[in-house]
């Protein structure tokens, strides 16, 4: 098989092709002969050496594949051989075959493309755990999506739009047009204007209900004083890391100086919420993730999950994949493809 891996913590130049034999599937498990994997943010934070879940170097990365199962081990039930599947992979997703227990594995919907399926699962639980399991995410409450026009934030929209929520979101002003036909009521240029200030503009004063921010450090304060009485902050990523001009392990000290503390008086006083996810450390809680996993595959067949693949780039290339989102360049998720 052929796998990306990451040899190094630095740039893109540090994801290299390999080769090794074929996995065989154990006890539970199938090997699916991949065609898509999808790139997800957390995976250049761990060539960048500031993913604190990654497996240490030389490793594959990768949280997502689709594909057709060829092979099945003991015990798993041998009509998946053949099927067309989407796959939760714990890292190792950036290879062109993968082992996967059954219990991460969800048949693909035949209407949408490998490419697309790949875009599913960890955008679209995320954005799932945040708007709604956490969020509570109510029709008509207000919600802003900080990276409205990430992979997540995509997702994120479309959620909220399902939910009848009135959604404001921040991004980079060539994405807004995009974002607004996808159902985003009100974009705001965070990259040179304040968005604290525009947000209240739009809000007459009173802020929102939800705030997804996975940005971090100071950003989290900031996005706390954004929400009205009863509002929530579902913390989600530290994206500002790759921002700093330290080195190394001092990488994440701006970050990490700058992140509140919610003392639990001043939360009780202001009626506000606060909240974390990290859908990598939701492995033990299989069978809840599998629930809204279905939920959202049926979303597919109802019309409201649209995944969008913005870009595709060939397994090999995966490097100039990850250049392309450090540069902004992405709407929504990009893909590998073999
Ligand atoms: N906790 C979890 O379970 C979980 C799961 C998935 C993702 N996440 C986090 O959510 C965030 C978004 O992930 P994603 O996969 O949706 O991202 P993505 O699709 O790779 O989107 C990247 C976009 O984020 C924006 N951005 C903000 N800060 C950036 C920076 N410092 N460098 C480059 N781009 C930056 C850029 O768009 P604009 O300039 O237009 O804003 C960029 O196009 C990341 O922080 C990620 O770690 C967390």
């Amino acid at each position: 098989m052929k796998q990306i891996f990451i040899t190094g913590h630095g740039g893109p130049e540090k994801l290299q092709l390999r080769e090794s034999p074929d996995p065989t599937p154990g006890r539970g498990e199938i090997r699916i002969r991949v065609k898509a994997s999808g790139i997800n943010f957390a995976d250049i934070l761990a060539r960048q050496g500031l993913y604190p879940d990654s497996p240490k170097s030389p490793c594959v990365v990768g949280y997502e594949v689709s594909g057709v199962v060829d092979a099945v081990g003991a015990g798993a039930d041998a009509s998946w051989t053949g099927k067309e599947t989407l796959a939760l992979t714990r890292f190792g997703g950036y290879s062109d075959v993968v082992v996967v227990p059954l219990r991460q594995v969800f048949e693909k919907p035949g209407s949408i493309s490998h490419e697309q399926a790949a875009a599913i699962p960890v955008n679209y639980l995320t954005a799932w755990q945040l708007l709604v399991v956490m969020g509570a995410l109510k029709p008509k409450e207000t919600v802003l999506i900080h990276n409205a026009g990430g992979g997540v934030g995509l997702a994120g929209i479309d959620i909220a739009r399902h939910v009848g929520a009135t959604i404001f979101g921040t991004a980079s002003s060539g994405k807004h047009a995009f974002l607004k036909q996808r159902g985003l009521h009100e974009a705001i240029d965070y990259r040179t204007k304040d968005w604290t200030v525009e947000l209240n503009k739009l809000t007459r004063g009173k802020g929102v209900a939800l705030i997804t921010d996975p940005i971090g450090g100071n950003h989290w304060k900031k996005s706390y004083k954004a929400l009205r009485s009863t509002g929530r902050l579902g913390m989600f990523g530290v994206s500002a890391a790759t921002t700093s001009k330290l080195f190394g392990p001092l990488r994440m000290l701006p970050v990490a100086l700058g992140m509140p503390f919610f003392h639990p008086i001043p939360l009780l006083n202001s009626n506000k919420s606060v909240f974390g996810v990290n859908l990598g450390h939701m492995w033990h809680e299989g069978e809840m993730v599998a629930n809204w996993t279905q939920v959202l595959l049926e979303g597919v067949a109802e019309g409201w999950v649209r995944p969008h693949v913005d870009k595709t780039f060939p397994l090999a290339r995966a490097g100039e994949a990850h250049a392309y989102i450090e540069e902004r360049k992405n709407i929504g998720k990009v893909v590998l493809v073999t």
